[in-house]
């Protein structure tokens, strides 16, 4: 998918703007504080109707003028190839924190509808924690790809959470008496939730994980990474079993240790974690490649491409990385946003054939430059 007409009012300190979009590499120069990350903020909240920076979405609101009471988003969506609209979606904002959406003038109510229309994959420098960080960064960037390619997967996941919840709740304050039969239900909810969860990452991944491998070795000639799911408990028995077998340890924890919640992927190359073993760059690029092939799963299940938010690429990468990593954007044929403080990195783009348009912006205002 791809927008051909963004209109933001209202975002941080964009009083109002009108952009057309190239349908490949769009980059967006501006100096610190000029308004590019609130750019990709406003796509990313036309995608998820969530802010990358912030849970309290009201603060994307813009500040500066008392009369603006909320932000709009608004982006026409074509499939690509034709450059015809074929979709319209729209979020608004309050300054209460209240979030509205439409999509063809309907309104919406399940953010994930706006999503599954318009796929979002963001990079910037936290994205960069996906190696190093706690295991639930892991888990959302495989999630990310089941939310978008198995439609029941959301259905039994939050099942999964909200029987979790009660679960807990009992071990934390139930009384012992009768607190096995109390926690049957439950149980039975939790086991029936993760095995259809466990199977589906465990689909997921043995299909992402060559693709990963591959990916890694064509970008930074690195040989040999292996990644690899873990389910989150030991599943060598079914999850009702380790539930019941371990009934015992989680009551005196007062929840429920281990289970799909605890899952994880582990990256390595050569017996290590890949981040230990790799420099800084080459984690950097596996990071990159790992977001690459989320975007080309969805691409090749559901037809359509995922959009790219690269902020900052620059300072991200450096300019033998970057160029590697520029040409593999362009190589997925889908629509991609990178913004800059200047344009001189482009000088690996030394016949400007990859930048189809560079946009300007200064204090919230954008001027499309080419
Ligand atoms: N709610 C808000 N209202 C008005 N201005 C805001 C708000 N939030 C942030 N800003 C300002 O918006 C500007 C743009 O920020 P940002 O998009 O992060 O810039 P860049 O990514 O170009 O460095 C900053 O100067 C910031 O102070
Ligand atoms: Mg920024």
């Amino acid at each position: 998918m791809k927008l051909s007409k963004i209109l933001i009012s209202g975002v941080r300190n964009i009083s109002s703007a009108e952009l057309a979009p190239s349908p490949a590499l769009n980059l967006i120069i501006g100096e610190n504080g000029s308004g590019k990350t609130s750019l990709l903020e406003s796509i990313y909240i036309l995608s998820t109707a969530r802010s990358f920076r912030t849970v309290k979405i009201r603060n994307i609101v813009s500040s500066v003028e008392a009369t603006v009471d909320k932000a709009l988003i608004y982006g026409e969506i074509t499939s690509g190839s034709s450059g015809v609209m074929e979709a319209q979606q729209g979020v608004e904002v309050s300054n209460k924190g209240k979030v509205r959406a439409r999509r063809n003038g309907a309104s919406v109510t399940n953010a994930s509808i706006l999503a599954h229309a318009l796929p979002v994959q963001l990079i910037n420098s936290d994205t960069f924690q996906l190696l190093e960080g706690s295991p639930k960064i892991r888990r959302q960037y495989m999630d990310w790809g089941l939310f978008h390619v198995e439609h029941d997967y959301v259905e039994s996941w939050s099942r999964f959470n909200r029987a979790l919840k009660q679960r807990n709740r009992l071990l934390r304050y139930g009384k012992l008496t009768g607190l096995e039969a109390q926690l049957k239900p439950w149980n039975e909810e939790l086991a029936a939730c993760a095995e259809q969860i466990h199977s589906l990452r465990m689909d997921h991944m043995s299909e992402l994980a060559p693709k990963i491998e591959s990916k890694f070795s064509q970008m930074c000639l690195v040989a040999g990474l292996d990644v690899s799911y873990r389910s989150g408990w030991d599943n060598e028995v079914t999850y009702g079993d380790y539930l019941a077998n371990n009934f015992e340890r989680d009551r005196v924890l007062g929840y429920t240790r281990d289970g799909p919640h605890r899952a994880d992927l582990s990256i390595k190359l050569e017996g290590l974690q890949a981040s230990e073993r790799l420099s800084r760059g080459q984690s950097k690029m596996l990071v990159c490649a790992l977001k690459l092939v989320q975007g080309d799963i969805v691409s090749d299940i559901r037809g359509y491409k995922t959009i790219y938010l690269v902020d900052d690429l620059p300072s991200e990468l450096d300019a033998e990385n970057r160029d590697v990593f520029l040409k593999q954007l362009k190589e997925t044929k889908g629509q991609v946003f990178i913004t800059a403080v200047d344009e001189s990195f482009m000088i690996v783009d030394k016949d400007s054939s990859l930048t189809n348009a560079v946009f300007h912006v200064k204090q919230g205002v954008f001027s499309k430059v080419k």
